[in-house]
């Protein structure tokens, strides 16, 4: 029996300066993979939206979408730690909002915490579910939910922005955030933070120096259709495996190849 990933484990890697790795996961099959080679911490993010679900922003996605996926891929792991996003609309009216949605995901789900976007502004949030026992991810920099607030995808904490960036970054980790993202910000302020704060640093697209990394698997495999981050290293193209093999599976069917003699049930029994 493997044992689970637990938020102290991240805080004593931080404390031994191993990297914690993190991906994105929405379903049973590829959790099951990325949880056997080792990721550390697997995130529903709400990217589903854009990468499964086919729509144009994190905006759209339901509680319910994301309940479904997130105990998909809780369901399918032994030791990765699990986080969920909360979707936009379903924390932010208040500390209370927040903590009845995010009860829910603990309730049913079976993950282990959940993640949400904001600094300064969303700490008393943060601690409002700390204090109920739910550990809680922060993610600040860009932030996906609040992309037309912040004027589309740009980099943050560029020149004076690098004050807020760090004060939202203290604030979160004051108010019980187990871990924070850190996106698309400039690796030197993402390094000072990283080494300015306790809790673990999870870079996107944030440099080198953060205390972990994060990727949307489907980005960083090939599996992206349309626009992809740089920042995001190409490891696969597992969408050119799935393309040859539709391909190959087509031409068998209509060639009359498959199923073969071994591939279909003689009358014996
Ligand atoms: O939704 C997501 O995939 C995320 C990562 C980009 C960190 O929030």
């Amino acid at each position: 029996m493997v044992s689970r990933m637990r938020t102290r484990h991240f805080a004593q890697a931080k404390a031994e300066g191993r990297k914690i790795s993190c991906l994105t996961a929405y379903d049973a099959p590829t959790a099951a993979i990325f949880d056997e080679a080792g990721i550390d911490l697997l995130l529903v993010g709400d990217s589903a939206a854009n990468v499964v679900l086919g729509q144009d922003s994190t905006l759209s996605i339901t509680v319910e979408e994301m309940m479904t996926m997130a105990t998909a891929v809780a369901r399918a792991t032994q030791r990765a730690f699990v986080v969920t996003d909360l979707p936009f609309g379903s924390y932010e009216v208040s500390p209370a909002q927040a903590l009845e949605t995010a009860a829910r995901f603990m309730k049913s789900t079976g993950v282990a915490a959940v993640k949400i976007e904001g600094g300064v502004e969303i700490a008393p949030t943060i601690r409002t579910l700390v204090d109920a026992g739910i550990p809680v991810m922060a993610h600040i920099g860009y932030t996906p939910q609040s992309e037309h607030a912040l004027g589309g995808y740009v980099v943050q904490g560029r020149g004076e922005a690098a004050a807020q960036l760090r004060a939202d970054a203290l604030a979160v980790q004051e108010a019980g955030a187990f871990a924070v993202v850190l996106e698309m910000v400039p690796a030197g302020i993402a390094g000072e933070i990283s080494r300015e704060l306790r809790i673990p640093t999870i870079g996107i697209g944030a440099g080198p120096d953060t205390d972990g990394q994060v990727l949307v698997w489907t980005d960083a495999f090939g599996l992206t259709r349309g626009h992809t981050p740089r920042f995001a290293r190409k490891y696969a193209d597992v969408g050119a495996v799935l393309l040859d093999a539709a391909r190959a599976y087509l031409a068998d069917v209509e060639s009359g190849d498959f199923p073969n003699e071994s591939e279909s049930f003689g009358d014996e029994k």
